[in-house]
């Protein structure tokens, strides 16, 4: 195969241990420790260009942030590649068997679930976040406007996004939450980064014996349990009331639940506890880490700031409405330079599930075809490209909304992947996040950083701040 394909031998990271790869599993840890690990996987590709490759425990990581072959990997070559065993097997007791982590026939079932979920009135129907914005407000008044962002975010997104998912908010910005809801967040954060250190310890996973970690994934199954039993009421109370009398079909709007949708489909209860977890997963630490950078860089940006809130109030109207939002074209633009200089999902793979080549990433300069035996890993990362001056021009590292009014990037720009796995939820988190933005830039009328330190990077299955947003706003007057 490689001879007949004029394969070359990609680029090699130079290692003292080139089997194992402890000098290199130890470097990694070392600089995540110092939360600088996408910072030395930038200068891995400064030294060694696009692609290389890297040797841990037995097996052959390709490392790449050429949009060449990534479009390769996710569109072209799609059924070469796919989650594979590993992720399967590190993020299943979280995850089960959800879109996340299958392939083939059974993922294809789990994605045609969940499509009807995103269409258009759905996700551009505000009255979903509304009364959550209110919260999130008044919240910040009661800590006398001196607040961490991140946090508050982290807990607004899971409020409205479980009410648009289960029918029912966590509840967490109440004065009054719950504690099963705080002990669900708590125990969702805890599930998650076990889920990542399986996923890290690779083939050593079954040195992973955390009781903490088996308790905090029960604890989120049971809570996500009981929505799944309320929804398969709702599908028994439905199949019993004759057509005309059914929801939707008499006239009125119901207020809409996506567990019930799912409902509608399959009556497997783990299936959609598996759906709804993965669903509340992607949805709440991508939205609250873009959400998060972005007040991040607007604390230390009084020029971005003061540009934003003018093309906010602009076009702001009571109630707020999406096409008003549609108008906001700075707004846009903040988002995505946001989502270019931190990508909630700064690094991801796919393993190969048979022998296949790709058109490049071979060679001395990665131009030439690249053989990719069956079970090697690609893993990419967005930060890393999203990055690159030959793409994005000398001031890449310069975080610059207004690139955006001429900027037309292709797949070197893919904070939401791309292929027939691109990310379903996208509008709905642009939606999202475009609103809170409005809201909260109209509710304040200033932002003051309070911490003086440059962002530490927080890395775990998304991209968020170990020093979160610390900041006084101004209410507007
Ligand atoms: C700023 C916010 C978001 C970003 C940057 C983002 C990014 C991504 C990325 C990069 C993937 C690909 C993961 C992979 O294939 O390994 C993905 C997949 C996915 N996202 Fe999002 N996402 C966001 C918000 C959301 C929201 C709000 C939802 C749901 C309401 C959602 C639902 C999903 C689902 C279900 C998948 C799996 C798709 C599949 O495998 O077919 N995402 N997202």
């Amino acid at each position: 195969m490689r001879r007949q394909n004029g394969c070359l031998p990609p680029k090699r990271l130079p290692q003292l241990d080139p089997l194992m790869g402890t000098d290199v599993v130890l470097q990694n840890l070392g600089a995540a420790r110092k939360f600088g690990f996408l910072d030395l996987l930038k200068s891995r590709h400064d030294t060694h260009g696009l692609t290389f490759t890297t040797n841990t425990y037995l097996r052959t990581t390709i490392n790449t942030c050429d949009p060449v072959l990534i479009q390769n990997v996710l569109s072209f070559q799609f059924h070469d590649f796919g989650m594979g065993p590993l992720r399967r097997r590190s993020a299943s007791p979280l995850l089960g068997r959800g879109i996340f982590t299958t392939d083939d026939e059974v993922w294809q079932h789990q994605r045609a679930l969940i499509r009807p979920s995103f269409v258009r009135a759905q996700v551009t129907d505000f009255t979903i976040f509304g009364h959550h914005i209110d919260q999130l407000i008044a919240l910040i008044a009661r800590r006398n406007y001196t607040v961490d962002l991140q946090q508050l975010f982290f807990r607004m997104v899971l409020d409205s996004n479980s009410e648009y998912m289960f029918g029912e908010s966590v509840g967490l910005m109440s004065e009054t939450a719950s504690e099963s809801a705080t002990t669900f967040h708590h125990a969702l954060d805890y599930a998650q980064q076990g889920t990542i250190l399986r996923l890290r310890l690779g083939n050593l996973m079954f040195a992973h014996r955390d009781k903490k970690f088996r308790d905090s994934c029960r604890t989120v199954h049971a809570y996500a349990e009981r929505f799944v039993d309320q929804a398969l009421e709702y599908r028994r109370a439905q199949a019993m009331l004759p057509d005309e009398k059914k929801d939707g079909n008499d006239g009125t709007r119901p207020k809409y639940v996506f567990l019930n949708e799912l409902a509608k489909d399959t009556d497997d209860p783990i299936l959609l506890r598996d759906q709804i977890v993965n669903m509340l997963l992607a949805a709440r630490d991508t939205t609250a880490g873009l959400l998060s950078f972005t007040f991040f860089m607007l604390a230390r940006r009084s020029d971005v700031w003061a540009k934003l809130r003018a093309d906010v109030l602009q076009h702001y109207c009571e109630p707020l409405t999406y096409d008003a939002v549609m108008e906001m074209t700075y707004l846009r633009y903040v988002l995505q330079e946001t989502l270019r200089m931190f990508p909630p999902i700064a690094t991801n793979s796919r393993m190969a599930n048979k022998d296949t080549v790709l058109p490049v990433g071979g060679g001395p300069d990665g131009k030439s075809p690249l053989l990719v035996a069956k079970h090697n890993v690609v893993t990419y990362s967005t930060f890393v490209m999203h990055r690159r001056k030959e793409f994005f021009g000398p001031d890449a590292d310069e975080f610059r909304p207004e690139r955006w009014e001429t900027l037309r990037p292709g797949w070197e720009y893919l904070p939401f992947n791309g292929g027939p796995r691109i990310c379903p939820g996208q509008k709905f988190a642009l939606t999202e996040s475009s609103y809170t933005i409005a809201r909260l830039l109209h509710a304040f009328s200033g932002i003051e950083n309070l911490d003086p330190t440059e962002w530490r990077e927080q890395l775990t299955l998304s991209l968020t701040l170990n020093n979160g947003v610390q900041c006084r706003l101004t209410p507007a007057a």
